[in-house]
């Protein structure tokens, strides 16, 4: 398509500005009736996300996987996994968004791979030493008779990070290194083979059109020489943010296979894109993936994990702005996304009821859902009048809550398996979408089977629903990207206005954003012309937890 096909002028890349809405396949849309979305079920929605206003889909994995990890665990990263259908399904697809002016971003999975993928098979058998096993990270035991695991590492979804293998002789051998689950075996990225093949990979997806790929684990892929002993804090992120120093989070060495496919996407036209996903404790070790010949964007996760609080919020988009565009990025921006709680239900988290564990039918104090849409509507209003790049997670348009009554038998994420139901995971964001009120599986379907159960009361938030209703969430939603695009908030700089301190407030060019995060209601300068309002308000007095868009005469 033409649009996608303009030459950018350095600076105005897509990327820099882009909306980028994330697609979870499996919960997206399921045109075959077996209860997992699939590649044909997004091609048939594509016109809602038209209608929206985005300018770009992510995909979370659709390859070939023994589906361990949700398609995180990938056996072949050359072919389409059949439960979401075909090569040929993905091709449709690729043309029906670049078509609608949709650009297609991938998710490659770099750290690790399946345990059923060729490579691991193949080491699985050879012997302790051999080049097969030297693509992955095998070392013996400690211990009289290497019966102890090589390091003390834990994995992200709990146990240890080591699995001992049974050699070809029967007898029990050596132990390889899962940052996450068993099923999912370390990549060794100090090999030139596993680069080499990577590249390939990475050549094969451009190939076939993709516009960029988001890096799964993308601070992971090196691990600190030796492999020393290391115990994070009791209170430490399992994913690395929090803590530095870690010796496998955010390793020097990481940044060379970067450039490395810097140069590699540089080889193709269309401004193709790379987007990390590195959880750093701080903002300023973050931008290091986003130097110049680096990737082009990585997630900002430290604002995604910001609280309810006017100073926090203030400080950690003024921190964004500043770090990113130290190194002549863009500052992306994101709320919700398939690894946390929706942000509906995340901004009404209390401290006895933390991010991080999941919310199921036994956890305590559960989020409050009107008070969670409420800041949800809010926040979304502020982000998307930042300039940078946003990431939208499916379903937030429709101000989705997470599902927090999942009876424990219909669970499927790993965290709940490995901590054996101590942390219920990430299954509660990752629910199908409701499409129509009185459709079987709300119309994610014709056949109603969905491979997690949707809550009954989820048709008040079908597309359908809201669609008809002006004051709905997806209908927020379609005025913001409308009015972002129009103003083009997604680039330029922002000035910092003052309305107090439980207030965050700046101004767009001739558009002034207002948020009240305090408790009492919060009066607009007189002469204000309200454009867009998280929630309806009589125009003078903006109330708690809402946010404006706003002009002055
Ligand atoms: C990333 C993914 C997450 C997955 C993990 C292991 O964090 O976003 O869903 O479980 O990597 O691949």
């Amino acid at each position: 398509m033409a649009q996608l096909e303009q030459i950018a002028a350095p600076g105005s890349e897509w990327w820099r500005s882009a909306v980028i809405y994330q697609i979870y396949p499996r919960s997206f849309a399921d045109a075959s009736g077996d209860g997992i979305g699939d590649l044909p079920g997004i091609t048939s929605r594509l016109d809602s996300l038209k209608e929206l206003g985005v300018d770009a889909i992510w995909l979370s994995p659709f390859m070939t996987s023994p589906q361990r990890d949700a398609g995180y665990d990938v056996a072949d990263y050359r072919d389409v996994d059949p439960l979401f259908g075909t090569l040929d399904d993905f091709d449709t697809m690729l043309n029906a968004a670049h078509a609608r002016g949709i650009r297609v971003v991938v998710d490659l999975v770099p750290n690790h791979s399946s345990a059923q993928h060729a490579w691991f098979q193949e080491a699985l058998k050879a012997a302790p030493g051999s080049p097969e096993r030297a693509r992955y990270i095998f070392r013996d035991g400690k211990g009289k008779n290497g019966e102890l695991p090589p390091n003390n590492w834990e994995s992200v979804f709990g146990g240890g990070m080591w699995e001992r293998v049974t050699e070809a002789d029967g007898t029990p051998g050596q132990w390889y290194l899962h940052i996450f689950d068993p099923t999912q075996p370390d990549f060794d990225w100090n090999n030139e083979e596993v680069r080499e093949e990577f590249r390939s990979i990475l050549r094969f997806w451009l190939d076939r059109g993709v516009d960029g790929f988001r890096v799964d684990v993308a601070h992971g892929m090196i691990k600190a020489d030796g492999l020393p002993d290391y115990t994070p804090p009791a209170d430490a992120d399992s994913m690395g943010g929090g803590e530095a120093n870690v010796p496998y989070w955010g390793q020097d060495g990481v940044h060379d296979i970067y450039r490395d496919w810097h140069r590699v996407l540089a080889e193709y036209d269309g401004d193709r894109a790379l987007c990390g996903e590195a959880w750093m404790p701080t903002l300023k070790q973050t931008a290091l993936w986003v130097r110049p010949d680096e990737m082009h964007q990585t997630f900002n996760f430290p604002y995604l994990m910001t609280e309810w609080d006017a100073k926090a919020l203030g400080d950690v988009i003024r921190e964004s702005l500043d770090e990113f565009g130290a190194v002549g990025a863009p500052s992306t921006w994101v709320l919700s996304n398939h690894d946390v709680v929706r942000h509906a239900s995340r901004l009404a988290l209390t401290d006895d009821n933390p991010q991080g564990e999941g919310i199921g039918p036994n956890t305590p104090h559960k989020p409050d859902t009107a008070i969670g849409l409420a800041r949800a509507r809010a926040a979304t209003t502020v982000m998307l009048a930042l300039p940078g790049s946003a990431y939208l997670y499916q379903g937030e348009e429709l101000g989705l809550p997470e599902a927090m009554e999942i009876p424990d038998a219909f669970r499927q994420d790993p965290t709940w398996f490995r901590t054996n139901g101590e942390r219920y995971g990430r299954d509660g964001c990752r629910v199908p979408l409701p499409w129509e009120a009185d459709a079987p599986a709300f119309g994610f379907n014709e056949t109603g089977a969905s491979w997690l159960p949707q809550p009954a009361d989820w048709a008040a938030y079908s597309r359908e629903v809201e669609e008809k209703d002006e004051t709905s969430t997806l209908s927020l939603y379609k005025q913001l990207l409308a009015v972002r695009r129009e103003h083009g908030f997604g680039s330029g700089s922002l000035v910092w206005e003052d309305a107090g301190t439980h207030a965050v407030a700046f101004r767009r060019g001739a558009v002034h954003v207002l948020a009240n995060l305090g408790t009492k209601p919060l009066e607009l300068p007189a002469g204000a012309t309200v454009i867009v309002s998280s929630q309806p308000f009589d125009g003078t007095a903006l109330p708690v937890d809402t946010a404006v868009w706003y002009t002055k005469a």
